[in-house]
């Protein structure tokens, strides 16, 4: 059944929202009634879409409701039958806890099913017995077909120089990030080395650096108020985990060693406007491809020394890394690349109006209720997609209005897990949401966010 964009979009926020319409006109006030059809106003969502990203984002308004076929748990089509028997008649959906404190990223599973056979590899048990790949490269574990295709997808998607680059490959970017500040730091320092970010910084960085107490580096805090003197590392995160901007190096000294973690910087989240060109650089199949589990990061390395020390961690820890996930890896990132250049059912496209959808949903539940705000986002010329795209970023940096001043704790007691502000170096204003969860989870807590504001 062929029905219209705009009216799959209004039957999905009347099967979210309608049924409880009835019910709430009595406790409503003339504000709500507004705030409610304001968010049912299919209109208003369309005009949302800046003119220059028509085409995608038509696709992604589209998305946000078909992707629900995507998950396996919803089989039917898109008819609203379809939709209204997968939202509403799942039992316990109301009570149930909505986890969305991790970024797991679940939600590409739809995309990779539907790509069947073209990511799925055989390997025979004579195979991947050497610990060895390559004994002539700096970081000897590398699997070269896996190296050949993080070149062809970087030069594909244009997101970074490869050029004069040493690849070390790692168990996921995690195990890079301890492995460049071996690399940086040195044994013969007086004191450990400050390792700095600017806060809002990925949650992890502090106990990373601390947990081993390592006398080489040490975690010193937020960059934006490090003003000791001497050498530091500073790890920049662009996009930022968690609120999605794009950033650069704040202390800007000149003993200052820089790590990039450009783990978001992929056209679904944010546009690409021109190739990092960092000294040292880190990327995850976690986030590009949605590959979590199969515990793959790469870092591209400028200085010959720093690849070696980095390789040398990775021996001393794990001795090496998992030649069949490389093997496994280097398959997904031919399919994303083959996929881009043959111009069919690319995985990006695909992923960006996924997002896209789920932005636009977002900010039609979320903006005229007044409890909550979201961060706004400036378009920029995408590179990839060869017109003016939007930031969509991995999570939702969620800051509670007014008089709430924990909003972990607020969403908490209405069955939403986030991960609060302080976590991040931030505020308890701010909780971060992952925007990467499955289809079925991001439409219950947008129902519950929606149900929220109504009580309110
Ligand atoms: C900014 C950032 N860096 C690194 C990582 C770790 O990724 P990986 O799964 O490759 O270890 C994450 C994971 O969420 C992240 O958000």
């Amino acid at each position: 059944m062929n029905v219209p964009v705009s009216f799959r979009v209004s039957a999905l926020f009347c099967v979210l929202f309608c049924p409880r319409m009835a019910k709430l006109q009595a406790v409503f006030s003339l504000r709500h009634m507004l705030v409610m059809s304001l968010a049912l106003n299919v209109g208003l969502i369309m005009r949302m879409f800046p003119d220059s990203d028509e085409t995608l984002a038509n696709d992604a308004v589209e998305a946000g409701v078909n992707s629900k076929r995507e998950t396996h748990v919803v089989q039917k089509s898109t008819t609203l039958s379809g939709v209204n028997s997968t939202s509403a008649d799942r039992p316990g959906r109301r009570e149930r806890v909505i986890n969305l404190d991790h970024g797991d990223p679940t939600m590409y599973e739809g995309y990779w099913r539907q790509m069947g056979e073209k990511t799925t590899i055989t390997i025979p048990g004579w195979q991947s017995l050497s610990y060895i790949s390559d004994m002539t490269n700096v970081c000897w574990f590398l699997v070269p077909e896996f190296a050949e295709e993080v070149v062809r997808l970087h030069q594909v998607v244009g997101n970074a120089v490869t050029e004069d680059r040493h690849i070390v490959v790692g168990t996921g970017s995690s195990q890079l990030i301890l492995a460049a500040l071996y690399a940086l730091s040195s044994p013969d320092a007086a004191e450990p080395i400050s390792v700095v970010s600017a806060a809002p910084y990925y949650s992890s960085y502090p106990s990373m650096v601390d947990y081993q107490k390592s006398r080489l580096y040490k975690w010193a805090g937020d960059a934006e108020s490090f003003n000791k003197d001497g050498p530091y590392i500073e790890l920049v995160t662009s996009p930022n985990n968690p609120d999605g901007l794009l950033r650069r190096s704040v202390v800007n000294r000149s003993q200052g060693l820089l790590i990039h973690d450009l783990a978001y910087y992929w056209p679904q989240y944010t546009p690409i406007t021109s190739p990092s060109d960092h000294d040292l650089s880190l990327f995850t199949v976690s986030k590009s491809t949605g590959h979590a589990g199969m515990r793959i990061g790469w870092a591209l390395v400028k200085d010959r020394k720093v690849a070696e020390k980095m390789t040398r961690f990775i021996e001393l820890n794990t001795i090496g890394v998992s030649k069949d996930s490389q093997l496994r890896a280097a398959k997904v990132l031919k399919a994303v690349s083959d996929g881009c250049q043959q111009g069919e059912s690319s995985f990006f496209k695909h992923s960006y109006k996924l997002m896209a959808g789920r932005w636009k949903l977002l900010r039609a539940t979320v903006e005229y209720g007044g409890l909550f705000s979201l961060p706004q986002f400036c378009p920029s010329f995408c590179t990839f997609f060869g017109q003016e795209t939007e930031p969509q970023p991995a999570f939702l940096w969620l800051r509670c209005e007014g008089e709430i001043e924990d909003c972990e704790g607020f969403l908490r007691k209405h069955k939403i897990i986030s991960r609060g502000g302080k976590h991040f170096g931030g505020s308890p204003k701010l909780t971060r949401i992952s925007m990467l969860d499955t289809q079925e989870t991001f439409l219950d807590f947008i129902e519950r966010l929606s149900n929220i504001q109504q009580i309110k």
